[in-house]
């Protein structure tokens, strides 16, 4: 089977009623990224930062995967497919995607900030102060601020390095390391960018569908599968 990898963004989400973050009206709205975002916020306020990842955590509990989200899981009935996905919601999960590589972490794991191999899942929605790992300190979500290491980025390069296709949903670009895992993919190797708002990226082989998820999930399987 050919290997199909799919980098994926919050526009991926977007139909599913989880807002994006450079959009207008974006996730980031009320809010500095450096409040909720980055270690100095968590330093600073991290009852801030709880509340904020326990609202976003709250809304994904309440949504469900769309109709992009389930294109690529009928995609594995043709392809070996791999997801590598910016995203911290559940939604490729949910869907039924069964390989998914989440490089910015998870809204649905906490973990312990004094010993990082220390990872939780989260019941229900709320993280709160107080709430401690097993050698007492306080948990954390799992998630991947600005300024962290992406420790999955490594194997999410060789995924890229290692595609047939590869196809890049609603994201920005604007992130790295992500953004730069399209440099891994070869140049003879065909790719595709589904956005509706996409400006024009130079790259070898590109194919652009200036489309929302759903409606262009379902244009580039008929362009694949042709
Ligand atoms: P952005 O908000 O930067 O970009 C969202 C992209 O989705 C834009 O290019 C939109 O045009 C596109 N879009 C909007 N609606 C869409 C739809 N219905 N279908 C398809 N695409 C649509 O989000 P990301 O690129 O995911 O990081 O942002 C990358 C990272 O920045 C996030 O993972 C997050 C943020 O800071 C961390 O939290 C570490």
């Amino acid at each position: 089977m050919k290997k199909l990898v799919a980098l994926t963004g919050a526009g991926i989400s977007a139909e599913s009623g989880i807002p994006t973050f450079r959009d207008a009206g974006g996730l980031w709205e009320g809010h500095k990224v450096e409040d909720v975002a980055t270690p100095e916020g968590w330093h600073k306020n991290r009852e801030l930062v709880l509340d904020f990842y326990n609202q976003r955590r709250k809304k994904a509990l309440e949504v469900k995967p769309n109709h992009g989200h389930e294109v690529l899981v009928d995609l594995e009935k043709y392809f070996d497919v791999t997801i590598i996905t910016q995203n911290v919601d559940d939604l490729h999960e949910r869907a039924g995607s069964s390989k998914v590589i989440h490089l910015h972490g998870s809204l649905f794991e906490s973990r312990s900030t004094l010993d990082e191999s220390l990872v939780y899942p989260i019941k229900g929605w709320e993280l709160k102060l107080g709430d401690k790992c097993e050698k007492g300190s306080q948990l954390r979500p799992n998630i991947v601020w600005f300024g962290e290491a992406v420790p999955m980025i490594e194997g999410a390069a060789r995924y890229a390095a290692d595609a047939d296709i590869f196809v890049v949903i609603g994201t920005s670009m604007q992130v790295y390391p992500a953004a730069g895992l399209i440099d891994f993919v070869s140049s003879n190797v065909p790719k595709y960018l589904v956005d509706p708002n996409t400006t024009a990226l130079h790259i070898h082989n590109l194919q652009i569908i200036k489309d929302k998820a759903s409606t262009g999930m379902e244009r580039l399987k008929e362009l694949i599968l042709k």
